[in-house]
């Protein structure tokens, strides 16, 4: 019987209803009109300033929910269920038109984005596989091409509802492409571990 083997594959974790609806309710009531900053992006896109769970009680019963999956996700990524801390949040509020540039997260190692109203399908996040570009390429992309897991370059993530998060390593490049909707509102973040050991070879980390 022939295999074949998804080598080195990326964890990705969806995690449907993290927040409930009454905190999604008043961290949009409380954040979505402190989003005044603007994005080089887009001008239909705008974000609030960076935000630390001690900010507000919303956002330490963020965290608290948030954390225990931190673990869980940093242990499929380093092998060991470890102290991880949620550092930068910061809420995003994207009008119709709006779109977000293809980008990753400095200086964390677990991000993700909590979807605090519906999402149309046009403004889903993307995903993509790191672009290199340091050489020619070779592709075989055309009509008759079936897109799977390892010619696939970028992947949609599925329809968010309301409350639900995804985590994913903060070095993947993702994007939102335009929003052909009505406003949708995210509470994005970054997290850290509180310390990395290679045989002694030990880094510490802090927010
Ligand atoms: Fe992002």
């Amino acid at each position: 019987m022939d295999e074949v083997i998804s080598l080195f594959p990326t964890p990705f974790l969806r995690a449907p209803a993290a927040l409930p609806p009454l905190l999604v309710q008043g961290l949009l009531e409380h954040f979505s009109a402190a989003a005044l900053q603007e994005n080089n992006a887009s001008a239909n896109l705008s974000h609030t300033r960076m935000l630390k769970p001690s900010d507000s009680p919303l956002l330490l019963d963020v965290a608290s929910l948030i954390t225990p999956k931190l673990t869980e996700f940093g242990a499929l990524m380093f092998g060991e269920r470890m102290g991880w801390s949620l550092k930068e949040m910061w809420v995003n509020v994207l009008d119709s038109g709006g779109r977000q540039a293809v980008h990753n997260h400095a200086n964390s190692f677990i991000s993700g984005v909590v979807y605090l109203t519906p999402t149309d399908e046009s403004s889903r996040t993307v995903f993509m596989k790191s672009p290199g570009g340091h050489d020619f390429s070779f592709k075989n992309d055309h009509a008759g091409v079936v897109t799977g897991p390892f010619n696939a370059d970028k992947w949609i993530s599925p329809m968010p509802s309301l409350g639900d998060m995804v985590l994913f390593p903060s070095y993947l490049m993702h994007a939102v492409p335009p929003n052909a909707g009505a406003r949708r509102i995210t509470l994005a973040f970054n997290a850290i571990p509180l310390r990395l050991d290679s045989w002694g070879y030990t880094v510490g980390f802090s927010g």
